[in-house]
């Protein structure tokens, strides 16, 4: 936030220094103009005394419009707005008096009060949202579960429909406690609780190693995994990292289909690393790929039943957290690529 100059004490002295200025100014001329006139010292006395006091009236009410004006009107808008803001409208917006140039400390204080009623406004629509949306996720899966539940207590199911149910049921409760550690994951993010833990290490061991653990579901798929990884060492947070690379790589497998190829490559470039991981699924239109990184976001082409909208946005905030950089380049029904940079992390 900008620190502005204010200019309201120097005004304000420099109409009192006029003020005080002027009376006395007045008062010696009409001194001069009486003594000139009159040798009643008694009539001088009281001629002196009304001159002092209706030039004192007129200062006084000067004053009090000067007040009015620049202290008092200003100070009620502030109370009116804190009111508000303290009974929860974080709508109110106050209009500084003044342009930019000329603000004085009261206008200072407006700004930062409409800034501050934005933040809370924004952080009570987050709140809303991120209740209104797990809400949503949690409903889902836990749909599935009491049907699937309600249907395996029935009687007369055989072997295969029993299967069936508790295939149902165990990828339901999976995307349960999925969102649940997502969230957990997002919270100690944002909340900085955990801070990242920086170690010496070889990303390509690491990110070898993450592609096995999915090696399963690529054969699954019949995906073709294609892999050019460099031996780089990097220092850096591995924990971290593991939640990008897991997250990018099963988003590669989700949205290609059977039959697909997936890419993932490690280079090392001057002091930076960069890793790419590429698919050939069914790509992201350019409307979806302005908002994948925002909290539960998912497209169109999205496999909803298989996720919550978290991974890209934890993704977001490890990238930023370690200082790097995430971009996509993507086309519709012929893949995406995602190129992650980690600035400075090369170790020699
Ligand atoms: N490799 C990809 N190919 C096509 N679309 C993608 C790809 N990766 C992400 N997306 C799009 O971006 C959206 C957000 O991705 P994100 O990983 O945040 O959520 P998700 O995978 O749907 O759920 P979660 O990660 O919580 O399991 C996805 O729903 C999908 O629409
Ligand atoms: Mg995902």
């Amino acid at each position: 936030m900008k620190k502005r100059k204010s200019n309201l004490s120097l005004a304000g002295a420099l109409l009192f220094f006029a003020l005080i200025a002027f009376i006395i100014q007045v008062a010696v001329l009409v001194y001069d103009y009486i003594i000139q006139r009159t040798d009643n010292k008694g009539l001088i006395a009281v001629l002196i005394l009304i001159v002092v006091l209706i030039l004192s009236a007129i200062c006084t009410v000067i004053d009090y419009f000067r007040r009015k004006i620049m202290v008092e009107r200003p100070v009620e808008k502030i109370l009116y707005a804190t009111e508000k803001i303290a009974k929860g409208d974080f709508s109110v917006r106050l209009t500084p008096a003044h342009s930019l140039e000329k603000y004085n400390e009261y206008d200072i204080i407006m700004e930062n009060l409409n800034i501050m009623a934005a933040e809370l406004k924004k952080s009570e629509i987050l709140k809303t949202d991120f209740i209104s949306n797990v809400s949503h996720e949690i409903k889902t899966p836990l749909a599935i579960i009491q049907n699937y539940a309600n249907l395996l207590a029935s009687d007369g199911l055989d072997e295969e429909e029993k299967t069936r149910c508790l295939k149902a049921l165990s990828q339901a409760s999976k995307r349960l406690s999925d969102l649940v550690s997502n969230i957990l994951k997002m919270n100690k993010l944002e909340n900085q609780e955990i801070k990242p833990e920086y170690s010496t290490f070889y990303l390509n061991d690491q990110l070898a190693e993450i592609i096995i653990g999915y090696e399963e579901l690529i054969e699954q798929k019949n995906i073709t995994l294609d892999c050019d990884l460099d031996e780089v060492k990097i220092n850096s947070c591995p924990a971290y990292l593991e939640i990008v690379w897991s997250n990018l790589i099963s988003n590669a497998i989700k949205f290609t289909d059977t039959g697909g190829t997936i890419s993932v490559t490690l280079k090392a470039h001057d002091k930076n690393t960069v890793v790419t991981v590429s698919d050939t699924g069914c790509g992201i239109d350019k409307e979806t790929g302005k908002r994948i990184f925002e909290r539960f976001y998912q497209g169109d082409t999205s496999r909803k039943s298989q996720g919550n909208g978290l991974g890209l946005a934890l993704v977001k905030k490890v990238i930023d957290v370690l200082g790097g950089d995430i971009s996509v380049s993507s086309e519709p029904q012929k893949g995406s690529t995602f190129t992650i940079t980690l600035k400075g992390v090369l170790y020699e």
